[in-house]
Order: C-alpha cells, then sequence, then structure tokens
C-alpha cells in the first residue's frame, strides 16, 4: 500500500463531485478508494476487500455515479445502478449516501427498497424515473416479479458485503436477479471474505475481475480492544452498568446473541435511566428504522442489538462496542468492533468472556491473530480465571472503590489520538473521542484491529 497521498480528482473522479465530498468531510481518498476508483472509472469488474470503516461505500458508489455527468440523453427506464446489501439498515445507508453524493450532481435519483416497507409507498417510488436502486434480495426480487423493475439499461451491479449475502441464504436471489440483468455489466463485489462460494458466484457473474485486497495496517490504532472475564449474566450487567457511567461514552453498541436477550437488556437498560433502543430482525422495519435514525441522530445512546447491525453501519458516533455476548462465529467479532473506530477515528471494543466463552475467544484471538488485552474493574473482577496460560491481572486499589485508581487504558480513545495524521489524513473530520475514567487493570499488551 502506498502512503502517498492523492486526490479524488487525480484518481479520475470528475471535479463536479469535490465541492460536495469536502461538504462531508471527505477530501482524501483512502486506500480502498486510491486503489478501487480507477479501476472502477475504467469499466472493469472488481471483486474487493478492505477492513470496516475504511470508505468502501464512496468506493463503489462515486465511479458508478461518475456514469450520470454528461451524457444522459433522455431520462432511462429503470435503474442504471443497482446495489444489493444484506441487511434493511444497510441498504437505507447505502442510499443515503447516494443521495447526499447525488447532490453533486444535475440529476441523480435514487431509490431505496427493502422488505418490511409497505408496498404502496415502494410502489409509488419505483413508479418514478431514478438512476440508482439500492435494495435488499428478497424484496428486490418480489418487486422484479410482479413487473415493476425494468432492469433492461442497468450498467453497473454492486453486491456489498457480498460474503454475508451468500451466508443470509440470498444466493438464489442474487443470482436470479443477475440472470434479469444485461450481460453488457460491470459488476462489483466488495466482500469481507473470499470464501468459496463468493469466488464461485464471482465465477458466475463477473468478467475477468480486478482483485484488491487492502491489508489492515500492521499496527492498528483504532480499535483498543478489551476482554473482562465475568462470572455470571448479573456480573456483565455491572460491568456494562460501571462503564455507562462514564460520560465519556458518546454512544455504544451492545451485542447480544440472541433477540430476547436484546429486547431484555434494552428494557433493563432504559428501565436504569439509560436512553436505549434495541435492534433485531424480529421487530417492525417501521420500528427498526425509528430506532436507527434515533441512534443517527443522537437522540439514543445506546444501541442493544443482534448480528444484525453487525455488517457496514455507519454511525460515527459510536465510541465504543460492547460484546455482552460473544458472537457464535469468529469474524463476526471483527465486524461487531468494526462499528466503532471508523474512517481513522479511534473507539474501544469490550468483550464480556465467561467461562463457557474460553474457546470462543481464543477461535477469535487464532482469526485476528493475536491476543486481545485482559482487563478488570477494580473490585468487580471475576472469581473464574480461565486456565488458559493468560491470568486475568490482579488490580490494585481498594476493593468496591471502582472508580478509584488512574485509567490504565483508553488513553488512544481520547481525542485525536488514533495515529499520525500523515498516515491517515482522512481521519481529522471525526469528533474528539473520549479517555474513559475506570480504575482498570490490563494484562499482555493493548492490542487493536480495525
Ligand atoms: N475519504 C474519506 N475521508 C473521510 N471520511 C470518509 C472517506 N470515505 C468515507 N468516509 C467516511 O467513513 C465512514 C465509513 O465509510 P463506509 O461505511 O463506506 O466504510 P466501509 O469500508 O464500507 O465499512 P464496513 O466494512 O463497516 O462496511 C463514513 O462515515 C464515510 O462517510
Ligand atoms: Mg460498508
Amino acid at each position: 500500500m502506498t502512503a502517498s497521498v492523492t486526490t479524488f480528482t487525480a484518481l479520475g473522479l470528475d471535479p463536479a463531485f469535490s465541492p460536495t465530498l469536502a461538504a462531508l468531510g471527505i477530501t482524501e481518498p483512502t486506500p480502498v478508494q486510491t486503489q478501487a476508483i480507477p479501476i472502477l472509472l475504467g469499466r472493469r469488474d472488481l471483486i474487493a476487500t478492505a477492513p470496516t470503516g475504511t470508505g468502501k461505500t464512496a468506493a463503489f458508489l462515486l465511479p458508478a455515479m461518475q456514469r450520470m455527468i454528461g451524457n444522459t440523453p433522455l431520462r432511462l427506464t429503470g435503474p442504471r445502478v443497482l446495489v444489493l446489501t444484506p441487511t434493511r439498515e444497510l441498504a437505507q445507508q447505502v442510499g443515503k449516501a447516494a443521495v447526499d453524493f447525488g447532490r453533486a450532481l444535475p440529476r441523480c435519483r435514487t431509490v431505496c427498497i427493502t422488505g418490511g416497507e409497505s408496498y404502496i409507498t415502494q410502489n409509488k417510488a419505483l413508479a418514478g424515473s431514478y438512476d440508482i436502486l439500492v435494495a435488499t434480495p428478497g424484496r428486490l426480487m418480489d418487486q422484479i416479479n410482479s413487473g415493476r423493475i425494468v432492469l433492461s439499461n442497468l450498467e453497473v451491479l454492486v453486491l456489498d458485503e457480498a460474503d454475508r449475502m451468500l451466508d443470509m441464504g440470498f444466493a438464489d436471489d442474487v443470482m436470479a436477479i443477475a440472470k434479469k440483468l444485461p450481460k453488457e455489466r460491470q459488476t462489483v463485489c466488495f466482500t469481507a471474505t473470499l470464501s468459496e462460494d463468493v469466488q464461485r458466484m464471482s465465477r458466475q457473474l463477473q468478467n475477468d475481475p480486478q482483485t484488491i485486497a487492502v491489508a489492515k495496517p500492521a499496527e492498528r490504532l483504532q480499535i483498543d480492544q478489551h476482554v473482562f472475564y465475568v462470572d455470571d449474566i448479573g456480573h456483565k450487567r455491572r460491568l456494562l452498568d460501571h462503564w455507562l457511567a462514564d460520560v465519556g461514552i458518546n454512544q455504544a453498541l451492545v451485542f447480544t446473541s440472541t433477540k430476547i436477550a436484546a429486547e431484555e437488556l434494552a428494557a433493563s437498560l432504559e428501565a436504569d435511566g439509560h436512553s436505549t433502543v434495541a435492534l433485531h430482525g424480529d421487530l417492525p422495519q417501521k420500528h427498526r428504522t425509528r430506532m436507527m435514525n434515533a441512534m443517527r441522530r443522537g437522540q439514543a445512546r445506546i444501541l442493544v442489538a443482534t448480528d444484525v447491525a453487525a455488517r457496514g453501519l455507519d454511525v460515527p458516533a459510536i465510541t465504543h462496542v460492547f460484546n455482552f455476548d460473544l458472537p457464535k462465529f469468529a469474524e463476526d467479532y471483527v465486524h461487531r468492533i468494526g462499528r466503532t473506530g471508523r474512517a481513522g477515528a479511534s473507539g474501544t471494543a469490550i468483550s464480556f468472556v465467561n467461562r463457557n466463552d474460553v474457546q470462543a475467544l481464543q477461535k477469535i484471538e487464532r482469526f485476528i491473530g493475536h491476543k486481545v488485552t485482559v482487563s478488570s474493574v477494580v473490585g468487580m473482577e471475576a472469581r473464574f480465571k480461565p486456565g488458559t496460560g493468560r491470568p486475568a491481572s490482579k488490580p490494585t486499589g481498594k476493593p468496591g472503590s471502582k472508580f478509584a485508581g488512574k485509567p490504565s487504558f483508553g488513553k488512544s480513545a481520547g481525542a485525536g489520538k488514533a495515529g499520525g495524521s500523515a498516515e491517515r489524513p482522512w481521519q481529522s473530520r471525526k469528533p474528539a473521542r473520549h479517555t474513559p475514567h475506570h480504575a482498570t487493570q490490563s494484562s499482555g499488551r493493548s492490542s487493536r484491529v480495525g
């Protein structure tokens, strides 16, 4: 990866985008944007992987939107660009990014359709003319079958979070949708992993794709990761309370393993006076959208969610991610914690690990390639000590004085401390982050990924 700084215009992007991007705080391309944009402007197919929060959305949207500049004689029927995402919230977010970037263009309309939404509103939106369609595969398939979408003018198909889409069982829908598209098109695939399934799909849908894999830098400074050993759920709850008492936490995302646990925890946090919302797949879509909007607008401080929120969601004010329950699959850990520390900002990820989770933690550590720092809060240490050859730290300070003592970690989550600006010049637009004041002790080196 080259450290040299370039501009969007130097990558071939039309200068018309520059003022709009600058107004969004986007002035210098990230590594994935630097690599992907010229390939996509060259109309090649692409299969790309890059770390969380590094601007993949703009990397695929901007070159696709450049097609809308200049040469559109007549309003065409149906979309010229189709973006598929695995979750409704992600579709809405990508749709919003397309609307934001589209302000740079004299004429560019985006429609977003997802499951759970009213057909009446959706049908009305689809009856108008539009250039970009962002959708989840299931509802899109419905709408195609009902004849409401003409796909014969499509020029670009983007699969965002392609691996997740396949994991969620959308393979048949994606293939069926692709069959309806012109053969002459550009197909762009962004994926967290180049799994066998993704490669098979790429062979079927793409034409001689270029591949880019933006590695995470050797030293990831964005996300300060800690494990807290816990004895039981009550202990988890007390530790969470301890953390949430920290006014330095801007917004927090708390992951649970089940929908019911998400509901219960959210209700109990709300009852304790924390402004909390819940998000999981069983909630009505209207409610889900309201909850996400409350988080985005800062009207709620805590979002308790299942893995439906693990991929792609970008709420820059999230300073802390808590794994109240560890994820079932090690790779989801990376996506969950990637909801903080985005666009070069710093963040903190805290995982609660009980005696039954020790193996799962080892799997996560094998997946991320390093150990996660074990920390504890004075007076709130776990009785259980895992026999991993990595003892939990022995906290100092008076038992019970949970806010006593000097903070032993989290400093890097402080304002503007994440890395050198020369390395990530695009980080400066992010709000200042806090330094948590907890009486904590850490064993082992601090570990971060992004
Ligand atoms: N060049 C840039 N400079 C500054 N901020 C940027 C730049 N590009 C994108 N961003 C911002 O970075 C944030 C993360 O972008 P995005 O959601 O596209 O990341 P991502 O790589 O898709 O992450 P994930 O893997 O979690 O899906 C967004 O808030 C976006 O506006
Ligand atoms: Mg993304």
